[in-house]
């Protein structure tokens, strides 16, 4: 099989120097990634910005904002037969990016915020589809509503607010729900475990 799988949290540019990102670090992707691997699978890993080096025998390609994840994950999915979005894509990104460094001699900048492309609800449908959700409340019925709502066949559900795991650790807890509804919810291990 080969899978394409997602990591990272995008940035979003505002001017040269500064970008708008979230707290994604990336290892829960690299470790779905590496998992596929040992498995045997074939991997792409479409990475955002990340401090993590490249793992053996896996295809690495690097971007840094939304829709240069959306391009080079469509790209890599039309020879795929799995799309693992663990990716923090932003939702939005400034409307405008100057082209020079703003300077910061106003007291205000109000920077407006648009919609990016949704990459997985736009996937092709021939495809084996895994979202992740990051949400801070009801866990399990707003897991469920993704997944119906972007046609995937499993979603994975972390609550970002427990300290134990989440942005940055390398374990998480996750409630894994498929599209008969059936849930599972794992304990605390490792972000390889898990993936
Ligand atoms: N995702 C995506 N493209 C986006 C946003 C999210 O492909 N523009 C993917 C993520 O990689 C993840 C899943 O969709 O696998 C859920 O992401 P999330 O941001 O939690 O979902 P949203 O639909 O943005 O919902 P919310 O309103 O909670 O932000």
């Amino acid at each position: 099989y080969t899978m394409v799988v997602s990591a990272g949290g995008t940035q979003e540019p505002m001017d040269p120097v500064r970008v708008v990102t979230n707290r994604s670090s990336g290892k829960m992707g690299f470790a779905v990634a590496e998992a596929g691997r040992d498995r045997g699978a074939k991997v792409v890993l479409v990475t955002a910005p990340t401090a993590i080096p490249d793992p053996i025998g896996v295809d690495v390609r690097r971007i840094s904002n939304a829709h240069e994840m959306q391009d080079a994950v469509l790209l890599a999915c039309k020879s795929a037969d799995v799309l693992i979005m663990a990716a923090a894509v932003a939702d939005y990104h400034p409307s405008s990016v100057t082209a020079q460094k703003r300077k910061s001699s106003s007291q205000r900048w109000l920077v407006e915020m648009v919609k990016n492309p949704d990459i997985l609800r736009e996937a092709p449908p021939h495809l084996v589809k895994v979202g992740f959700a990051a949400e801070t409340e009801n866990l399990q019925e707003a897991a469920t509503a993704k997944l119906l709502a972007k046609h995937l066949d499993l979603i994975v559900a972390n609550d970002v607010t427990d300290p134990t795991g989440g942005f940055g650790s390398d374990n998480n807890k996750v409630l894994i729900v498929d599209r008969d509804g059936t849930t599972e919810e794992l304990p605390l291990m490792s972000k390889y475990a898990v993936a």
